[in-house]
């Protein structure tokens, strides 16, 4: 039976393309409704932006809920110097005619999370954490019929948004907080992991090789100039690795850590301290994934995304 999964997120480009990955496999996951936050771009773009992911898809019926407007304490910092100024930069895509389903998302996430069945359902936050917290704090029932939360933020080495910190967990580190404290099992894709998930050039060439009209806008992102690029040679697929841990685990590896979250402003806000060595002797609250399998993530994500129109 297909694991049902609510994707909350702010597309981006790598958040597009994880959104197309859960659509194209409807026999592995039941994508319940997708909720936005603000993130790479303000809401309302990131809200566009799912529907017209959905729209590629041919899956109009999947209820988009907006979000959070900003984080939970700081002003909300946007990434539009990676991702263009609506946020999908290459991808080409026409808006969509469909309105948002009503409700706030964090209400959405509530309400899923109540009426799913006794073994509740996964969550996968692709961007800012601040509905998953809004959620648990509105609801903090919701927690035990928490399945996982798999989740791409944070790092275990250097940042991307500073020195210190990834930017997910940067913009709202006290939505982060709240999320590694609440007890459900939590699944970390950090940078560690999701800067090896970059494509070569074969792969992009498969990938533009199925023809589809998904084909050419993950093509069209993959390939456009990369203003904020670093450290990788090619745009890494970070939020692809949340949707591909839940269908292909055995192509990851990891480890059980505590992980601490700075929320504090200055140069350290949004540092996620892994203790990779157990020194602290803390109860881990998460499974830290450190590495993939790139060349048969990609192989397998080609495959895949050749059932969408
Ligand atoms: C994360 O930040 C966003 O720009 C990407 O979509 C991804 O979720 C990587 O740091
Ligand atoms: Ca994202």
């Amino acid at each position: 039976m297909a694991e049902p999964i609510i994707i909350d997120t702010d597309p981006g480009q790598d958040d597009a393309v994880a959104i197309l990955l859960a659509l194209s496999v409807p026999d592995r996951l039941d994508l319940q409704c997708i909720t936005t936050v603000a993130g790479n771009v303000p809401v309302g773009l990131t809200t566009a932006n799912a529907l017209r992911i959905c729209d590629l898809a041919g899956r109009a019926d999947v209820a988009v809920h907006r979000g959070a407007e900003g984080p939970l304490v700081y002003p909300l910092e946007t990434a539009e110097f990676v991702c263009g100024p609506d946020g999908l930069a290459g991808a080409d895509l026409p808006l969509s005619r469909r309105e948002p389903a009503p409700g706030h998302a964090a209400l959405a996430i509530i309400a899923a999370l109540r009426s799913a069945p006794g073994s509740g359902l996964i969550l996968c936050p692709l961007g800012p954490l601040t509905n998953i917290a809004l959620a648990i704090r509105l609801a903090p029932d919701i927690v035990p019929k928490i399945r996982h939360i798999v989740l791409m933020g944070g790092a275990i080495a250097l940042g991307n948004i500073t020195p210190a910190a990834e930017f997910n967990v940067y913009v709202d580190p006290h939505a982060a907080a709240i999320v590694f404290g609440c007890g459900a099992p939590i699944v970390m894709m950090g940078l560690g992991v999701t800067h090896q998930a970059v494509a070569t050039l074969d792969d992009v060439q498969a990938i533009a090789a199925l023809g589809s009209a998904s084909a050419r806008a993950i093509y069209g992102m993959l390939t456009r100039p990369r203003p904020g690029g670093l450290g990788t040679a090619g745009h890494p697929m970070h939020d692809p690795c949340v949707i591909a841990w839940l269908l292909w685990p055995e192509l990851f590896t990891g480890r059980s850590c505590h992980v601490e979250i700075e929320t504090a402003a200055g140069p350290l806000r949004g540092r996620t301290t892994i203790d990779w060595n157990n020194r602290l002797q803390r109860a881990p609250n998460a499974f830290v994934i450190d590495t993939v399998d790139a060349a048969a993530l990609f192989r397998r994500m080609t495959v895949a995304l050749a059932r969408l129109p």
